[in-house]
């Protein structure tokens, strides 16, 4: 169902001071995957991907993107590579425009009679296309986060990595947040980091478990759910999990 492997983990791993926080991961993602990751807070999903984004430096093992070693790379090489994230934290330009924030993330390699176009497209995609010359700063929680996943859309990386793209939104912008996220899949390899299983039940693809900086589970949905070591490390403490 997919194509070839592009983004590859090997034994992957980082401590800060005596905190394993990604211990010794595998990992693959192929062209065309959405795969998803979940796990407890503190399992390690956003330091793997600010591992796999060059963030962080690994204190072992290797990221391949395409063949080419990245662990060298600084995170704006890598970025240009084509890995795009959204991160947990909100990263917009609150003064200036919706259109602008896009406007910005429109690749160097797109021609300057294009950008409109790409803008126009994304803007609708996302759903704000009335909003486009408000502010930022003057949007719902929701809709910034569309915002940002619009960003992604104009820049089309090759992989885009999503962290927590549906935190604190209620279950009809969930859904609408799923459905730009099978956009994104249409030009980008996605990795999403979700902890609500709704969420994830939705996306219905395949789901990668961390736990304690490893991954214990992977496969479809209804496997992982029914893996005793993840029903006791996540679904049977789900609700002491926060957003
Ligand atoms: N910069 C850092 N310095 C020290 N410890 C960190 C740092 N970043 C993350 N950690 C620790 O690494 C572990 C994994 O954190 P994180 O990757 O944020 O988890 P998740 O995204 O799965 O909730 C946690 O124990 C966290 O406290
Ligand atoms: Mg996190």
């Amino acid at each position: 169902m997919n194509g070839e492997v592009i983004l590859k983990a090997e034994g992957l791993g980082i401590s800060f001071g005596g905190v394993h926080a990604v211990k010794a991961v595998d990992f693959e993602l192929r062209a065309g995957e959405l795969r998803c990751l979940i796990g407890p807070n503190g399992a390690g999903k956003t330091t793997f991907f600010r591992l796999l984004s060059g963030q962080h430096k690994p204190t072992r093992g290797t990221v391949t993107f395409k063949g080419q070693t990245l662990t060298s790379l600084l995170p704006y090489q890598i970025s240009r590579l084509g890995i795009g994230i959204k991160t947990q934290v909100p990263s917009l330009f609150e003064d200036m425009t919706v259109a602008e924030n896009l406007e910005l993330a429109v690749p160097h390699g797109v021609h300057a009679r294009d950008i409109p176009h790409r803008v126009a497209e994304v803007l609708e995609r996302i759903g704000l296309a009335d909003l486009r010359d408000r502010p930022c700063a003057e949007l719902a929680h929701g809709q910034r986060q569309w915002v940002e996943l619009g960003q992604i859309l104009a820049s089309r990386p090759a992989v885009a990595l999503l962290d927590e793209p549906a935190a604190g939104m209620t279950h009809i912008e969930s859904v609408k947040t799923v459905e730009i996220i099978r956009d994104i899949t249409r030009y980008s390899a996605v990795i999403v980091v979700e902890h609500d299983m709704d969420f994830i039940r939705m996306i219905g693809d395949r789901v990668t478990v961390f736990e304690q900086g490893e991954v214990i589970a992977e496969g479809s949905f209804q496997q992982v759910a029914q893996d005793p070591q993840v029903r006791a490390a996540y679904l049977g403490r789900k609700e002491t999990t926060d957003a």
